[in-house]
């Protein structure tokens, strides 16, 4: 007899490279409690249906729990002649208990045994990650309070455009990463349908009771066609994308912060613990951690790509290209995890530069939208104030000033209604202050938004 599970029809050998090359079990072992899980729900459901006896199941419980701990205790050895961690398990149980062990896959396939099992996994996952992205959250909201008044120039095309404050700032992505934990959700929500019972493709001619499993195992309901359980993998392709999106958004953030820390900005400093030197040049600490974080978007979008690619044109129902769809998505909550995971942890012992911030958003004409401003509410038309605007800029820049710092005859000169007090009234605590709206930089504003933060993220830990 053969050593496979599904040796019955062979008469030769898998070649050796072959099984090597078919194994998953390297990637695939890490499920093995939630294989466990579901072969437990499974072996429930078939007693309470009068498929399995109660002896066996008993049996096949304990024998579940030995498998367990020995994997836990690291004596488990997953073999590649046996493919993947379904069948390792399998046939250990079987090994240990005897009958009762090849009665367990009664009305089951690998195919609904690994679409539970994935499902059971990065359902787990996507709340460990949820939990990541709520306490980067908490982080930010607490940096965006100290730094509500805590004045920067705000870019568009990287150049200077209005004073910003850095708490404004930092609430955007406190917006981002709530996006990113509303997509995590949706797609947990979606994908939280138990496909045990599938079977193969077309389900099994066993009177199975799969709204028990589905319910034992946590799942909202079974999925509703055995077709699709077993070949759907929507939920990997979501999953990635919402990961790939969250990335996104942390490789903006750590290109401002790689930004900010350069001597030309000098905005920002980052802590030790999280730079490193440079083998030859002493002087050097570079911002390793947001370059790392930002370059990981890059295999993180990858793994969305091979999924995608892999799914596309597949039919109906299990196909073994499938079997590359857990390498990625792995790979990308274990990266995704570790960026948010390092930005929790460095952004509190962050060193702000705030005379650097100031002196940044006090030069480059951050300024000058405030007054156009004035002059429209001295009832300029607003074409006209941007004009007259432009030429004070260009005045400025010729004399080596500021817009605040225009003497009488030159506003005078530049036009009759650009009055001396205007451009005297003009800084850029005047201009945060001033948008003072929901939405708005102003200090108010950003304490307005980090105290409702505050009670929205308490009440998602809750
Ligand atoms: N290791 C396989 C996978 O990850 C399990 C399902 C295999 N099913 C099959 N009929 N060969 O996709």
């Amino acid at each position: 007899m053969s050593d496979k599970p599904w040796g019955g029809r062979f008469d030769a050998p898998t070649n050796a490279f072959v099984e090597a090359f078919n194994a998953s079990t390297h990637v695939d072992a890490r499920m093995y409690a939630e294989d466990i899980a579901g072969s437990r729900a499974h072996a429930k459901m078939l007693t309470q249906q009068n498929i399995l006896s109660e002896d066996d199941l008993a049996a096949i419980l304990e024998g579940l729990d030995d498998v367990e701990a020995e994997i836990e205790a690291g004596t488990f050895e997953f073999t590649i002649a046996l493919e993947d961690v379904h069948m390792n398990i399998e046939k250990r149980l079987t090994d240990k208990i005897g009958d009762a062990g090849k009665r367990l896959h009664t009305a089951r396939s690998r195919n609904d045994q690994v679409a539970t099992d994935t499902r059971l996994y990065l359902r787990k996952r996507t709340d460990e990650l949820l939990t990541r992205i709520r306490s980067l959250q908490s982080v930010l909201v607490r940096l965006a309070e100290e730094h509500a008044d805590t004045i920067m120039p705000g870019f568009t095309h990287l150049q200077t455009a209005q004073p910003v404050t850095l708490g404004h700032h930092l609430l955007a992505y406190v917006e981002m990463f709530e996006r990113d934990a509303a997509r995590f959700m949706d797609a947990r929500n979606r994908m939280n349908q138990c496909p045990l019972g599938s079977a193969a493709l077309a389900g099994t001619t066993f009177d199975i009771d799969r709204a028990f499993t589905a319910n034992e195992l946590g799942f909202d309901a079974p999925t509703g066609n055995s077709l699709d359980s077993v070949s759907d993998r929507d939920f990997i392709m979501e999953l990635l994308a919402s990961a790939s999106i969250c990335s996104v958004h942390l490789s903006r953030f750590s290109e401002e912060l790689i930004l900010w820390m350069s001597a030309q900005f000098s905005f920002i400093e980052l802590p030790d613990a999280f730079c490193t030197g440079s083998s030859i040049m002493p002087q050097k600490k570079n911002p390793d951690m947001p370059e790392l974080v930002r370059g990981k978007a890059g295999r993180i979008i990858g793994g969305l790509m091979s999924i995608l690619t892999t799914m596309k044109s597949l039919p109906l129902a299990y196909n073994k290209d499938m079997q590359e769809d857990k390498e990625a998505i792995f790979d990308a909550f274990d990266n995704l995890e570790g960026c948010l995971r390092v930005f929790a942890d460095m952004l509190p012992d962050m060193t702000v530069h705030k005379e650097e911030l100031h002196k940044a958003a006090s030069s480059g004409f951050a300024t000058a939208t405030d007054l156009a401003d004035a002059l429209v509410r001295a009832n300029v038309p607003f074409r006209d104030a941007h004009e007259i605007v432009g030429k004070s800029v260009a005045y400025c820049i010729r004399e080596g000033i500021e817009l605040h710092q225009m003497p009488e005859a030159a506003c005078l000169d530049i036009d009759a209604r650009l009055g001396v007090d205007m451009v005297q009234a003009l800084s850029v605590e005047a201009c945060v202050a001033a948008r003072d709206h929901v939405g708005g930089t102003a200090p108010n504003q950003v304490r307005l938004q980090c105290e409702l933060w505050k009670k929205k993220l308490e009440s998602e830990y809750a």
